[in-house]
């Protein structure tokens, strides 16, 4: 398609417009087929058929519990597929004036105005693609304002406690910071002793997770604040655990500076193996300056893209945001309005649920009340029946159940993160502690089965080492 430059607001980006109304010249002939491709022949049904026996080959929330801790994943509510697929919002073209696109961007305005009051901090960007990727916007924020302070060179690590995902560590390297880990203390929290002895003059900040990856709230959140903030260091929130305090508790009171946002786990929406995703960022007004552009703003009363922020760090993906997770998050947040806080309470609610039941039959490393996931460690059955923790996750598969997240956080020996999410039923919830109490107890009187499940599943064990140390990172086509 031939590209054509307009003096439009597209344009004026240095973007070329593709004109609809120009004819679609021919291709080149050298870049013509010769002859028609080699395609399988085959009926119609059955090519359904093989799709469709494929596609129940899959595990997915829709068609069972999903209790992957960390990853939040939540039901999706399917008006929120009717909704994304409303003909003005599936066919928006990315580079539409703002005058042609108002109901889109009323909704991505409402949508700053939600995560700055769920926040509680006062600007808004919806540009980052994944949590991971406002980890790294976030960080490059820091940057920006250490620099313009005269600070940059002198702030040269950001503080990480050990329970982290793996993305803080490395969105901090990326952003070119050097990690100083932090322990947890015995309660789970981040050990303030430690902490003390590691925030100088060359800290540029924390990036924490609060509730943390051990899904326990830390109970010195506001000491630490002030540990950061005499030093004259900004605070980072990794949202990925804001399912357990939506309208109960704000990171911006908690005195963090910049938050990141995963819409596609506390606002619903499907995601996994590497997206769809959003992970807008929240900051305070001191870091409002360098928010990446575009941003939605009102003007009188419509909106626009503001691109003219002199000192913002520029773009950190190609148009405006993902759309079609903003029109699910939005329609999420707007059923619940200012209920809110129920879904994060009924989150609480059933992840302690869980922890009561299966107290007794596994470890628990840290004796309190959880938020919204629990860490409870298989460790006891390992030591008693050789039983671990990804034996008891192959066998879960055999009672129709996704597995937990295992081994993380890697402060905890055999872990298992349990995240059931506030749709779950009591019957469901009360049907996974009994398949993980009967693992528990065949652990001590059949472990062979254990050991070799999942049994009857369309993939066996793997080879994990060998995929490890040998990855086959392409598609190999079967012969
Ligand atoms: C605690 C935590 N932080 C950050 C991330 C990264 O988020 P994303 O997968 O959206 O990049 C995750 C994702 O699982 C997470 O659990």
């Amino acid at each position: 398609m031939k590209l054509i430059y307009e003096k439009s607001q597209a344009g004026r980006r240095g973007l070329a417009v593709p004109k609809p109304d120009l004819p679609v010249p021919a291709l080149p002939p050298e870049l013509a087929r010769k002859e028609p491709p080699k395609l399988p022949e085959m009926a119609e049904p059955e090519v359904m058929r093989h799709f469709t026996e494929l596609s129940r080959r899959n595990f997915g929330i829709d068609n069972g519990f999903y209790p992957l801790g960390s990853c939040t994943m939540k039901y999706n509510p399917r008006v929120n597929e009717r909704l994304v697929g409303i003909p003005g919002f599936r066919n928006l073209h990315p580079l539409a004036e703002a005058e042609q696109i108002q109901g889109a961007l009323e909704l991505e305005w409402g949508l700053q105005q939600i995560l700055q009051a769920v926040t509680g901090l006062p600007a808004v960007s919806l540009q980052p693609a994944a949590g991971s990727q406002g980890e790294l916007t976030g960080l490059l924020l820091f940057r920006a304002y250490f620099d313009d302070k005269g600070e940059g060179a002198q702030r040269t690590h950001v503080v990480i406690p050990d329970t982290a995902h793996g993305t803080n560590p490395a969105s901090v390297t990326m952003a070119g910071y050097q990690v100083t880990a932090v322990k947890t203390d015995a309660r789970g929290n981040i050990d303030l002793d430690d902490l003390r002895g590691k925030v100088n003059e060359h800290t540029a900040g924390l990036m924490v997770t609060n509730p943390s990856t051990l899904g326990l709230f830390d109970e010195n959140i506001e000491a630490i604040r002030d540990i950061f903030h005499a030093a004259g260091a900004l605070m980072y929130y990794d949202g990925a655990n804001l399912n357990a305090v939506c309208g109960i508790s704000r990171p911006g009171d908690m005195g963090f500076d910049v938050v990141h946002i995963n819409l596609h786990k506390t606002f619903s929406q499907p995601h996994g193996g590497g997206g769809p995703g959003g992970g807008p960022i929240a900051v305070r007004e001191t870091l409002a300056p360098y928010l990446p552009v575009p941003v939605v703003v009102k003007d009188g009363e419509g909106f626009r893209l503001e691109f003219d922020l002199p000192k913002s760090i520029g773009k950190v993906r190609g148009y405006s945001g993902p759309f079609g997770v903003f029109v699910r998050s939005y329609a999420f947040m707007r059923s619940w309005g200012p209920e809110l806080r129920e879904m994060s309470e009924v989150a609480v609610l059933n992840a302690n649920y869980i922890l009561a039941r299966l107290r007794d039959a596994y470890d628990l490393p840290y004796d309190r009340l959880c938020m919204h996931e629990s860490v409870l460690s298989a460790r006891n059955l390992k030591r008693d029946h050789g039983i671990t923790a990804s034996d008891v996750a192959k066998r879960l598969m055999d009672y129709d159940f996704h597995p937990p997240t295992v081994y993380f956080p890697l402060v905890v020996p055999e872990a298992l993160m349990i995240e059931p999410t506030e749709t779950e039923p009591k019957e469901r919830l009360d049907a996974f502690c009994d398949a993980m109490l009967k693992i528990a107890a065949e652990a001590g009187t059949d472990p062979d089965t254990i050991r070799a499940a999942p049994h009857g599943r369309p993939v066996g064990r793997l080879d994990e080492v060998r995929a490890a140390k040998e990855p086959v990172v392409r598609f190999v086509r079967p012969e």
